[in-house]
């Protein structure tokens, strides 16, 4: 089939599907909701490619995966379930009793959508992804739609949890849903859930809703799905490939990263969507409704909703055309609406003028407490790092020294909107709404992640447990002597940071690791004395290429202008071939974006690399643990395949500046083996530098 066939048979489809299935649905927000819901994939199977399952895992999952049967409350038995499992890196050293975060997919997706996400919380407390059965990497069965019910995912959650609880300490759990997976997350959450009594979950004290869905199907969307459970799996293929031909452009990846989203974006949105199987999907949504396969609720509304009594974050993307932001302001609603007006109130009583009623731009302001908005202020701290996450680029706003720190946070100069109050049960009630072009997939979204990450950490350390901080962690590891530097003689003794490397445009600063308990080299001094704030060629961007956690706060950088990123070893030494090329390129990546440094204040002294250009490229400050032999590898990699140097003067020059250069001979060694060629090479042709 060639492409203009496909548009052929995607007119017909449309034609078919429009005067057969869809004769109510266009105009419901059901087309929408199921098509996107599920994202599902299949182009390529229907054209007969093979997909290969599973063959890219981030190596974060490679690493710490296992596969487990699990029997639920119920009785349903899985025979095989994906669960990811990280403890903290510190366990050890730090109180046993750390909750447990527990992240929870959605219709479609799999626990890998976690990993941008994970990669910086997994340093901050023990966490645990599942994947749901038919999704990612667990097995579809039992091969009975009951197991298939939101509630029954809500019981096998439980037992996931129970197997990695540490109940011995009491151990509490923070649960951590998208879409689908919120209202999994809040039946067990819930004060008023159904499961309430069999599941005896009260460890949960906390609940982190990323686009979550605020009620059941309305009649309407009821209707059309359960005609679509009777839709022949082919045809339900069809309706999808339908949907989503253009590729990264098509409509059912818009609707899930939004109009505006990057390529990077779209590329890894396609690839969710390829993965996601039509059985799983079609009979996931069957157990969406009310009553489906005799269970007790369907996706839960008001009454389970109302009665959260933990602190809840709920988190939009204002393009999201699956779940919109309007479900989070009506749960928010409900939260914070006066107890008494909505007694006797459940969530059968919906009516689609109620539902109407929410989807009108005119919204009736709920009768909270008016905004207290001190905290709303709060800056913007990551620490997610890795190289799809440094390609993002965070607007200058959120860089610019000038920028007040009252300012609200912003994404390219639009501000998020940020609600903080109370819910009527006294818990802390958070609501970010990201704006316009984020959408669906706001945790892997490159442009809402590294906010959203830093959001979630301070809410987590904020309003559920003040440990959950890293700054605590490194306090308490730091006084109670746990953790430090390897030999902390060795590194006193050791310049703090370098001139700046690379000839005639500086690239580079290297350096060693700060500690957030040191007087002189901590996060906050460096930004001070070294930082693009105070140096026309100071850092900009501190890149960690140590492999644990770094032993400061990355949000004392951030907060002083200075992004962080983390770029932690795949081997032990030295660096790979692969790895090099990784480096280069997010080096390249976060020197290339534009906004990185403000235009407007354009700085003295500064080296442009083109004559009259006027943005000024950021200095990046490179730590491993010294900063000498694996820091000092990775630069001479770059200024030789980068800026032409020859071996030997990138040698030299690293070691004229960061004296006395590199100390591994194995390290240097392997430069010889590998640029050897390269050597013979730049001198036929003449050093090159540019
Ligand atoms: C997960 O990874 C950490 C370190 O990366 C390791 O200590 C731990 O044992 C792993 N856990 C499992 C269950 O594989
Ligand atoms: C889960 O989603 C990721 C992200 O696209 C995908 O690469 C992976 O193959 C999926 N896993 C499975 C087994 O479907
Ligand atoms: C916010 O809180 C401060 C102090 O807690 C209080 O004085 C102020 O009135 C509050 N503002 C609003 C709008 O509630
Ligand atoms: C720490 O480094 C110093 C040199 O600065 C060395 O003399 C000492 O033996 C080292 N200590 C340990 C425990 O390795
Ligand atoms: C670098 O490698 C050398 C040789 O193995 C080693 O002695 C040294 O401790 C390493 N690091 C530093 C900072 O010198």
């Amino acid at each position: 089939m060639d492409r203009s066939q496909l548009l052929r048979l995607r007119e017909r489809m449309q034609h078919l599907v429009k005067s057969v299935w869809l004769k109510d649905w266009r105009s419901s927000t059901l087309f929408t909701t199921i098509l996107s819901l599920a994202l599902l994939g299949s182009l390529r199977r229907v054209l007969s490619l093979t997909i290969k399952r599973g063959a890219s895992e981030p190596g974060l999952f490679k690493k710490n995966s296992t596969f487990s049967p699990f029997t639920t409350v119920s009785g349903h038995h899985y025979p095989r379930i994906r669960l990811f499992y990280s403890p903290h890196a510190q366990a050890a050293k730090l109180p046993k009793d750390l909750p447990l975060l527990v992240f929870i997919h959605g219709l479609g997706g799999n626990a890998t959508q976690f990993a941008p996400l994970l990669t910086s919380l997994v340093n901050v407390a023990p966490c645990l992804a599942i994947d749901l059965p038919g999704c990612g990497q667990s097995d579809f069965k039992p091969d009975d739609a009951a197991a298939y019910t939101t509630s029954a995912f809500a019981e096998l959650v439980c037992a996931a949890i129970e197997k990695f609880r540490d109940a011995e300490s009491n151990q509490q759990v923070i649960l951590i849903g998208h879409s689908m997976g919120c209202s999994i997350a809040a039946l067990l959450a819930s004060s008023t859930s159904p499961l309430r009594e069999r599941l005896k979950c009260e460890y949960v004290i906390g609940l982190i809703a990323l686009n979550p869905r605020a009620g059941p199907f309305i009649a309407k969307e009821a209707r059309a799905v359960s005609r679509l459970k009777h839709l022949p799996v082919a045809a339900f293929d069809l309706i999808r490939m339908w949907d989503r031909l253009g590729g990264v452009d098509s409509s059912s990846i818009t609707r899930m990263v939004g109009e505006g989203a990057d390529a990077e974006t779209r590329k890894l949105q396609q690839s969710f969507n390829e993965q996601s199987r039509s059985p799983v999907v079609l009979r996931f949504v069957a157990g969406m409704l009310p009553g489906a396969a005799g269970s007790e609720v369907g996706l839960p509304g008001e009454k389970v909703w109302s009665g959260i009594k933990v602190p809840l974050f709920l988190v939009a993307g204002e393009a999201d055309k699956v779940t919109s932001p309007k479900e989070v302001e009506k749960i928010a609603g409900w939260l914070t609406r006066d107890v008494e007006k909505k007694n006797g109130r459940s969530d059968d009583a919906e009516t689609h003028a109620d539902r109407q009623r929410y989807n009108d731009e005119e919204e009736v302001a709920p009768d909270a407490e008016p905004l207290n908005s001190t905290e709303t202020a709060a800056p913007i701290p990551t620490t997610a790092g890795d190289l799809q996450v440094a390609q993002h680029h965070l607007s200058s706003s959120l860089h610019t020294p000038s920028d007040s720190p009252m300012d609200p946070p912003k994404i390219d100069g639009v501000p998020i909107k940020d609600k903080q109050q109370h819910t009527h049960h006294a818990f802390a009630l958070k609501t970010t709404i990201f704006p316009t072009p984020a959408a669906h997939a706001i945790m892997y979204t490159t442009s809402t992640l590294r906010p959203l990450c830093g959001f979630l950490q301070t809410f987590l350390s904020s309003h559920i447990d003040e440990r959950l901080s890293l700054g605590w962690q490194l306090q308490h590891l730091a006084t109670s002597g746990k953790w430090d530097v390897k030999n902390l003689s060795k590194w006193s003794s050791i310049a703090p940071c370098s001139a700046p490397i690379g000839k005639p445009i500086p690239v580079f600063r290297a350096m060693k690791t700060m500690r957030e308990v040191d007087e002189v080299h901590n996060p906050r001094e460096f930004v001070k004395k070294f930082g693009a704030g105070v140096l026309a060629d100071g850092v900009a961007m501190v890149v960690d290429i140590s492999h644990e956690s770094p032993v400061y706060d990355p949000k004392g950088l951030e907060e002083g202008g200075v992004e962080y990123h983390k770029f932690p070893p795949v081997s032990k030494l030295p660096p790979t071939a692969d790895e090099v090329e990784h480096f280069i390129a997010l080096i390249n990546h976060l020197r290339e974006a534009p906004k990185l440094q403000p235009r407007h204040h354009p700085q003295p002294g500064v080296i442009r690399e083109q004559p009259g250009e006027e943005d000024v490229r950021p200095v990046v400050g490179i730590h491993c643990h010294y900063g000498f032999n694996r820091t000092g590898f990775l630069i001479i990699c770059y200024l030789i395949e980068r800026l032409g140097y020859r071996l030997l003067d990138a040698l030299a020059e690293f070691a004229e500046k960061r004296a006395p250069g590199i100390k591994h001979e194995h390290f240097v060694n392997e430069l010889f083996v590998r640029y050897a060629d390269e050597v013979g090479r730049m001198e036929r042709r003449g050093t090159v530098v540019g």
